[in-house]
């Protein structure tokens, strides 16, 4: 069976504050008494009471529209048919919602619907799930009078431009849904109704289709269109599911609840949970549709062993590979000590298998050499924030922004990383709050359709922290504090010291506008607007932890929110955006060298003790090595041996050649990945890997919230790989054991005192819970520090300005940052193997017209990019989004390596790579020194988009002429050695690019 929700009509009426007592209203609904909130629509009021009203343009994600005349009700004392979706509750009403005059009246306009649309029920794709055959029983009709022969829709062709869905226009009945889901739900506005009366239709942008449109293929028209003009390709192509499991995307630290919905072991489709806590039903492309990579044929599913890492990989069973493991980890410990190895673990795995990792390593390998990709994305968010407040973690939950008056986002670029959060972040922003964008590009949240930044604070790259200060300086000079908030709440001596050095004049924004570039005057008002305007949040990403003072900034932020009292409640706080699905949780789990789970230092007696004591191992009590420390060991002959669980950091840590140098100078490089990565291809051992439609467990997202990720699948490689830790954990001679992965949440919860009331029983119970979950907050803890801090009095720390090493010079004088696409994610192992390479096929280097044309740099051409550590190539996009000085990229494709060039700078607290400031040059062409690009993936890429477009083109225009012209340049396309990429490509039915480029083809073929 699968898994209905049932749909109310209408959104349920918000209060002014989360926990506002809205009045209630007593009304009676054919004789049943109800009490509803007021604001509630009769049809919910109904639905509540289990009377579900027919309709068609209403549904409870949207509000109502009132257009399909379908839910009309009939009241006491009222003339006239009120359409029931659109009324409002009244107090002492008589509502009557089926009468023979109600039943005609519905009968007739859905008697109208049906004359104009295709009979083919039966072989229809949403057969047994459209909302118009379920209305036309609904309201009994049999017979349509007017026939079907008149002037009708039936003829509008499909366009099947997007690769996910497909728009059959001659099934639309014009509800609106789609479009108000764009709207209002998504914020893109990419849909319209033109045309009117009968000739009304929805369309997608001006082009008229919808990938050239500026739909972002979020899937929320899909979702809510009640027939089956918007549908899924795989419910088209497999008919409709069979079952459901409730389960977590593991792409982005929003961490949308999924519904998985089967047919026996393949999925059909996922759809966003609407009672998900993190998106409440909505969702992004990535959690949408971009699953495919979970069966891609480049998945390995045999564990593999070689001696060396020239020889040939050799398929063995589990058995062997595990005793290989353990016998070269033994054979290294042996030889260069105890330390000698260590691990690291994966925010893009479950808490179960990132804490069953790090147990291994501070057991069987009896060290603390353990650390967490977090190090390299969100360390400094735990330091700072813990350093604070008391706890390494955000202090909101997403739903707060809908409380939120003003809203300061540095350092992050929500509608392409975490997209589901921007989409509610836009609907506030569309209801008046006020938003102030500090960042070096020109993220899309500074202007978009209905929403635009007050303030644009454009600063140079590494300058976050003379911003922050200049910030604080008018707040606290200008007498914008909240001393109230600041005496009751904070450390007084401290914030004294703090006070003293941002009213220093070398904090004021006139100073710092030299190192920031931005006028001092936006500088204040932007402060001024954030101290006064109401309820301010502050909602950051990497472009603030990824910097040499990454951790500075942190606690800069948290500085500014305490100074303005803008903590503990609705609407404010201090929120990372997290990168990964378990950024979060990986932390949370003791992934770091100095914590155990809970963040916990090791030092500590009696915390050591009570693990000691569970595990039967000693612990040792000094920090272990950090990955930037693990990779120098390697580098000087004293680190030999690694476990890397799902982590590529040959490609994902900066400079990358000297992290493959010390990986390649390891004797022992055990890898636990779905797909053999740049980092397994310098690995001894590969242990095949789930995918999280094969995992059992949970992620913790940005809010803290834990989700249960329920598998729709069993392991298709035959082992959980938690399994395949104790198995290795067994064999190096320490036994570990669990029965299942709800045992292993058991000893996190009976091991750490925030997860204290978390089980997989109480998660089926509740579906999410916000930690601290424990004895105190037995229902989780939704927003943090609400009377006092976690560490009692919120500490306040001087943030001096330390410009970072990495500068602009005559050799190097453009800063290069970095950042994500929404189609993409992180080095793309997952996206490149789905049809979102259709968006984005390359990474771009985005430079400013007048630093392009000072090189001679043309759109669309290559450039060589070189920093003092590497150089590579890269296709320029010249734009203004970044300011002269600047250039920008994406880093999801392995051959552009633009992690070539960035260096090991790091923030001075935790070592997290300053990724964010790279000085470069850029020269048009390609240098000798640069990597190679004769790569199949790059000429593969490009063959995609010029098949993709060549299709499009033809659809739009499928005249004799159009076909002609464009089969002349598709000859010339023909002539090039790329037909041997697709020859190749095609043979091997290796990547899911390949299917695009077939169906690409394919449409020519139809066209032609
Ligand atoms: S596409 Fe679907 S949701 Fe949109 S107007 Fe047509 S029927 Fe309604
Ligand atoms: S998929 Fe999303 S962005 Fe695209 S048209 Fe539908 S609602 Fe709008
Ligand atoms: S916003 Fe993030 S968690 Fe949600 S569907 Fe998109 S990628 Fe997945
Ligand atoms: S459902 Fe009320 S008018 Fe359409």
């Amino acid at each position: 069976m699968t898994l209905i929700e049932r749909d109310l009509g209408t959104p349920a009426p918000r209060g002014a504050s989360r926990d506002a007592q809205l009045t209630q209203v007593e009304l009676e609904i054919d004789g049943q008494p109800v009490r509803v909130a007021e604001g509630t629509s009769v049809m919910r009021a109904a639905a509540l009471v289990g009377v579900d009203i027919p309709k068609l343009c209403a549904t409870d994600r949207l509000d109502a529209f009132g257009s399909c005349r379908m839910c009309l009700v009939e009241i006491d004392g009222r003339k006239g048919t009120p359409a029931s979706c659109t009324t409002p509750v009244a107090p002492g009403m008589k509502v009557t919602t089926q009468s023979n005059k109600l039943e005609r009246l519905r009968r007739g306009v859905m008697e109208l619907y049906i004359s104009d649309h295709p009979l083919d029920c039966l072989t229809c794709a949403a057969n047994g799930d459209c909302e118009l055959q379920d209305m036309a029983g609904a309201v009994g009709l049999r017979e349509v009078r007017y026939g079907y022969e008149g002037e009708n829709h039936l003829h509008l062709e499909k366009d099947t431009s997007n690769p996910y869905f497909t728009f059959d226009t001659s099934k639309c009945i014009v509800c609106s849904r789609c479009v108000r889901a764009c709207e209002e739900v998504q914020g893109t506005f990419a849909l319209t109704i033109e045309g009117r009366g009968f000739n009304s239709r929805v369309a997608a942008g001006f082009k008229g289709n919808f990938f050239d449109s500026p739909c972002v293929s979020c899937g929320a028209c899909v979702q809510v269109c009640p027939t089956a003009t918007l549908t899924e390709n795989t419910v088209i192509e497999l008919g409709q599911p069979r079952r459901t499991v409730l389960t977590t995307c593991a792409y982005c630290g929003v961490g949308c609840s999924f519904k998985a919905e089967m047919q026996g072991e393949q999925v059909v489709r996922m759809v966003p949970h609407k009672d998900g806590g993190a998106n409440e039903g909505h969702s992004c492309v990535k959690g949408r549709f971009a699953w495919g990579y979970a069966s891609h044929p480049d998945r390995q599913l045999e564990p593999m062993v070689r001696e060396s890492i020239e020889d040939e990989w050799k398929k063995v069973s589990w058995e062997e590979a595990i005793a290989f493991a353990a016998t070269k980890l033994k054979a290294v410990q042996a030889k260069y000590g105890q330390n000698s190895i260590g691990g690291i673990t994966s925010s893009r795995c479950t808490n179960e298998e990132v804490f069953a990792v790090q147990k291994m390593v501070r057991t069987a390998f009896g060290n603390n050499n353990v650390d967490t990709c977090a190090r390299v994305c969100h360390s400094p968010t735990g330091f700072g924030l813990k350093n604070a407040f008391g706890t390494s973690a955000g202090t909101q939950d997403f739903k707060s922004v809908e409380y939120a008056d003003v809203i300061l986002l540095i350092g992050a670029n929500p509608t392409d990383a975490h997209p589901v959060f921007a989409s509610r972040m836009k609907k506030r922003l569309r209801e008046g709050a006020k938003l102030i964008v500090a960042d070096p590009r020109q993220i899309d949240l500074v202007r978009t359709p209905h929403v635009e930044a007050s303030h644009f604070l454009q600063l140079r790259p590494g300058t976050n922290v003379a911003l922050i200060n200049s910030m604080a300086h008018v707040i606290v000079s200008e007498g914008l504090v909240d001393e109230e908030f600041v005496k009751e709440r904070c450390e007084p001596v401290d914030y004294t010291l703090w006070r003293e050095f941002v009213t220093r004049q070398e904090n004021s924004p006139e100073a710092m506008e030299a190192h920031t570039g931005v006028p001092a005057a936006e500088v204040r008002a932007a402060a001024r607007l954030y101290a006064t305007g109401g309820n301010a949040a502050i909602y950051y990403g990497l472009g603030v932890t990824e910097h040499s003072q990454g951790s500075t900034m942190v606690m800069g932020m948290a500085n500014l929110a305490m100074a303005t009292g803008n903590l503990g409640r609705d609407g404010v706080g201090v929120n990372p955006l997290r990168g990964q699905n378990n950024v979060q949780g990986s932390c949370d789990m003791g992934s770091f060298p100095h914590e155990l789970s809970g963040y916990r230092h090791v030092s500590d007696d009696a915390t050591r003790e009570m693990f000691q004591e569970l595990w039967g191992a000693t612990i040792q009590a000094e920090p272990g090595l950090r990955i930037p420390n693990m990779l120098d060991g390697a580098i000087d002959g004293k680190f030999k041996g690694i476990f890397v669980q799902g982590e590529d950091i040959a490609q994902s840590d900066p400079n990358t050649v000297h992290v493959q140098a010390a990986l390649r100078s390891m004797e022992c490089v055990i890898v636990q990945d779905l797909f053999i990565n740049e980092t397994a291809k310098l690995a001894h051992v590969f242990l095949p890997g789930t995918s999280f439609l094969e995992k059992d467990g949970t992620f913790t997202n940005a809010e803290r919230r834990i989700n249960r990720v329920r598998p729709a699948m069993r392991p298709q490689q035959g082992k959980h790989e938690w399994e395949a830790v104790c198995d290795l954990a067994n064999a190096l001679g320490h036994p570990m054991r669990w029965n299942s992965s709800a045992e292993i949440m058991d000893e996190i919860a009976r091991l750490t005192p925030t997860f204290a009331g978390v089980s997989f029983k109480y998660l089926d119970e509740v579906g999410s819970v916000q930690w601290p979950c424990n004895e105190q907050n037995p229902t989780g803890t939704p927003i943090m520090h609400k009377d006092r801090f976690v560490r009692g009095l919120g500490k306040f720390t001087p943030t001096p300005y330390v410009p970072t090493e990495e500068k602009s010079t005559r050799k190097f004088p453009l800063l290069l940052t970095t950042g994500r696409i929404l189609s993409q994610y992180n080095v793309g192992a997952q996206t490149r193997r789905t049809k979102n390479v259709e968006w984005h096929h390359e990474d771009l280097l985005e430079i400013h017209p007048s630093d392009a044309e000072e090189r001679g740099v043309r759109d669309g051409e290559e450039v060589t990019i070189a920093s003092r550590v590497g150089s590579t190539v890269l296709r320029a996009k010249v734009t203004e989004r970044v300011a002269p000085g600047v250039v920008y990229t994406t880093f999801h494709y392995p051959v552009s390596g633009a992690n070539v060039v960035t260096t090991e700078n790091s923030d001075w607290a935790t070592n997290c790579p300053e990724y964010k400031v790279t000085a470069v040059q850029v020269s048009p062409g390609r240098t000798a020194a640069t990597v190679e690009l004769d790569h199949p993936e790059h000429r593969l890429g490009a063959l995609v988009r010029m098949a993709n477009q060549i299709a499009r083109q033809w659809s739009a225009d499928p005249t004799a002429d159009a076909i002609a012209s464009t089969a002349k340049h598709l000859e010339t396309f023909w002539e090039h050695d790329m037909r041997v990429d697709l020859a190749r490509a095609i043979e091997s039915g290796s990547v899911t690019v390949d299917e695009i480029v077939v169906q690409a083809m394919q449409r020519l073929t139809v066209h032609a």
